[in-house]
């Protein structure tokens, strides 16, 4: 015990009223390492007893005085304590003890003791006492324990109270039970009653008696393994209640049979009942859970026929869509035909109208005057040649003679013929700055664009205004060229015309390249000159921008690929030549037969000697022979085999044959150049007499 003062039990009292014995013995118990007490009486012992003292020492002399007081502290000592005590007896020397109870037998026979006879060595004294303050200290050790004992039986008890645990105790072999308040209450018994093993069973409920009944039996059986662990319900002796009670506990066996059965019993009919209610929410929970589950499934099946809904709907409204773009491009190309119909149809009537006043007038020999219904016929088709070579750059299917080219020496050369296309109260600015770099395009119909746009500003600025031709380069990057699908990336130049007129609204400016959408009255607009300018620009691999509002006027940008390289525009018409065809020989390849009369006739007229045929299989043979041909002139869009493959075959035959091309538009061979072998050329229809006659010499000398 650590706590235990080191001088409890260290002290040695002694009474020894004889001679100097007290002193000696102190003396010697000192020397031993004690504490040492004289009294001079057992009075004075008496008074001093106390957990100092580990042993008494007592000579026989010294209980010659009154030993009352003496047994009375004994007797006052707490139950572990019994103070040990040497006895020294009196020397006796040859005499016989006496039979009368002698004082010191008396207090020999009432505590605990060790006596000793004199005389006495030192090292016996000595012995004895150590002995004595030995089984001392046993004592202390034993009043700890105790202590500690008590202790702990407080706190179980106090751990059962507070825990409601009930304890009962059966001696089986007796026959008796012992239960406590605690237990008894859990059966609805007064605390006084007196139980019984029937009183037990009748206090179960009659449904758990059974199961209690195994368990018991169960328990006790000397072959188990003692255990006992139930739960069952009570009907209250008293109030009737029922409670539920858990009762654990275990049987002792001796010899193997059993004597007693202990346990402890608690209450639980608050657990039971929360549990009830636990299991009764869980229920409510799982029902709840599975309501959820049936909504979320209906939820899914109905996401799932909302979302197949949809799909249909987004699947018939693409069909719409692709329905009203087909719908929309019927009506352009209704829109295409019927213009074209009604424009060719004007034309046409001035043709024909003028070729019948013609015809007429010779047949009644009226030949005078007919210069001015021939004029009439030939510039109505002129128009209509202009339109088609509109109707083919919209379409990007005209022929396009691309060379680099000199933008701004084409704008410049351009200016006088704007002048004398605009009235005067518009003012005309070009604006060229000589750094700018050459283009890849076609001159002519660069020429062309530039003169339609200049026309649309001055129909814009009926009341006169400003208009500008500015050229320009312009580097169109990678950022830019993403966000718009069809343009590349690179350097342009570009050329804008723009006005300071009426403007656009947004309704008209989405339609402005459509072909033959004008805003203009019947007979003034077509409506093909921002497509022509459109197709060309596209063609050519640039682009074409339109920024317009209305009241604040318009500018159009074309953009075309920028180049280095740089050629001058040819300048002013060629001189006319006399053309001298005798002794040459042309052979025509034409399927439409007018186009083969009208160009024999030009032949005939430059007074070349020509052969005829209407296709390729016809063309063959003649190229085969010995006939002596100095020019090949072919269609391109032959029947069968086409102009281009025709004069592959009379090149094996006649390698250096020139070939003269004459198309409607080159569908394989828009841009000439990667059409064209060497000495080769190409004429569009429609054509001038001269401009035939002028490219035939051109090849043939
Ligand atoms: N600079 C402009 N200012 C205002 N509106 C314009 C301008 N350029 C074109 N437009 C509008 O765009 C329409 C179509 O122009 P486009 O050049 O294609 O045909 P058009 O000028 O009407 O006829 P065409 O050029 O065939 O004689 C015009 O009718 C006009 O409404
Ligand atoms: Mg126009």
């Amino acid at each position: 015990m650590g706590h235990r003062k080191a001088t409890e039990g260290h002290e040695v009292l002694i009474c020894a009223p004889f001679g100097r014995d007290a002193d000696s013995v102190a003396a010697l118990l000192h020397d031993a390492g004690y504490d040492v007490t004289v009294c001079p009486n057992l009075a004075a012992i008496s008074t001093h007893v106390d957990e100092r003292v580990g042993a008494i020492l007592l000579t026989e002399e010294a209980l010659h005085d009154e030993q009352a007081p003496l047994h009375e502290a004994m007797a006052g000592q707490p139950g572990w304590s019994d103070v040990p005590f040497v006895l020294l007896a009196a020397q006796r020397a040859g005499r016989a003890p006496s039979n009368a109870v002698s004082p010191f037998q008396r207090l020999r026979d009432s505590v605990n003791n060790v006596v000793l006879e004199r005389p006495l060595g030192k090292a016996s004294l000595v012995s004895a006492v150590a002995s004595a303050m030995r089984s001392r200290q046993k004592q202390f050790e034993m009043r700890d324990r105790l202590r500690d004992l008590a202790a702990s039986e407080d706190r179980l008890r106090l751990a059962t109270e507070a825990s409601d645990v009930g304890t009962w105790d059966h001696d089986l072999i007796q026959q008796t039970l012992k239960w406590d308040d605690r237990c008894k209450a859990t059966f609805g018994m007064a605390a006084d009653t007196q139980v019984t093993e029937e009183l037990w069973f009748a206090g179960v409920h009659v449904d758990d008696r059974d199961h209690v009944d195994r368990a018991f039996k169960a328990a006790i059986r000397a072959d188990g393994d003692g255990v006992y662990d139930i739960e069952y319900r009570t009907i209250g002796m008293s109030d009737g209640t029922e409670r539920w009670v858990a009762a654990k506990g275990g049987c002792y066996f001796v010899a193997g049979e059993a004597v007693r059965f202990i346990g402890t019993i608690i209450d639980i009919t608050k657990r039971k009942e929360t549990e009830a209610a636990l299991t009764a929410s869980e229920a409510a929970l799982r029902h709840e859970k599975e309501t959820t589950d049936r909504l979320n499934h209906t939820l899914e099946v109905r996401v799932i026929e909302r979302t197949a809904a949809l799909e249909a709907e987004m699947a018939s409204r693409t069909n719409a869509e692709a329905a009203l773009r087909q719908s929309q491009k019927m009506e352009a190309v209704g829109q295409l035909t019927g213009g074209i119909a009604h424009d060719f149809n004007n034309m046409l009537t001035g043709v024909i109208g003028g070729l019948d006043i013609i015809k007429r007038r010779i047949a009644a020999g009226k030949i005078d005057d007919l210069d001015r219904f021939m004029d009439a016929a030939s510039t109505s088709a002129q128009r209509a040649a202009g339109l088609t070579a509109r109707l083919l750059a919209f379409s990007r299917r005209q022929s396009l003679d691309a060379k680099a080219l000199d933008v701004n020496a084409l704008v410049v050369s351009l200016e006088e013929l704007l002048r004398r296309t605009i009235p005067e109260n518009i003012a005309l600015r070009i604006v060229a700055p000589n750094t700018i770099a050459g283009a890849v395009a076609d001159a002519n119909q660069l020429e062309s664009a530039i003169l339609n746009l200049a026309i649309n500003a001055r129909d814009a600025m009926p009341e006169g205004g400003q208009l500008t031709v500015e050229t320009s380069l312009a580097e169109l990057d990678d950022a830019y060229a993403a966000a718009k699908p069809d343009v590349k990336p690179g350097r342009y130049v570009m050329v804008a015309v723009s006005d300071t007129g009426v403007g656009m609204p947004p309704e008209v400016l989405e339609k402005v390249f459509d072909p033959f959408f004008t805003t203009k009255p019947i007979g003034q607009g077509t409506g093909l000159g921002m497509s022509m300018v459109y197709g060309f620009a596209r063609q050519s691999g640039g682009q074409v921008r339109v920024h317009s509002r209305p009241g604040e006027g318009t500018s159009v940008k074309i953009y075309l690929p920028a180049t280095s390289d740089m050629v001058m525009p040819d300048e002013g018409a060629k001189a006319a030549v006399e053309h001298d065809g005798r002794g040459r020989t042309v052979l025509l390849v034409e399927d439409d037969e007018s186009v083969r009369l009208l160009v024999s006739e030009v032949l005939a007229e430059l007074r070349y000697d020509t052969l005829e045929a209407g296709s390729a299989d016809e063309a063959l043979p003649i190229l085969t022979s010995d006939q002596q041909i100095d020019l090949l002139v072919s269609d391109v869009g032959l029947p069968g085999m086409n102009g281009r493959q025709l004069a592959e075959l009379a090149r094996e035959r006649r390698p250096d044959l020139p070939v003269l091309f004459v198309t409607g538009y080159a569908e394989n061979a828009a841009i000439r150049a990667g059409f064209l072998g060497t000495n080769m050329s190409m004429i569009t229809k429609p054509f001038s007499i001269d401009t035939l006659a002028a490219k035939i010499d051109e090849m043939i000398s």
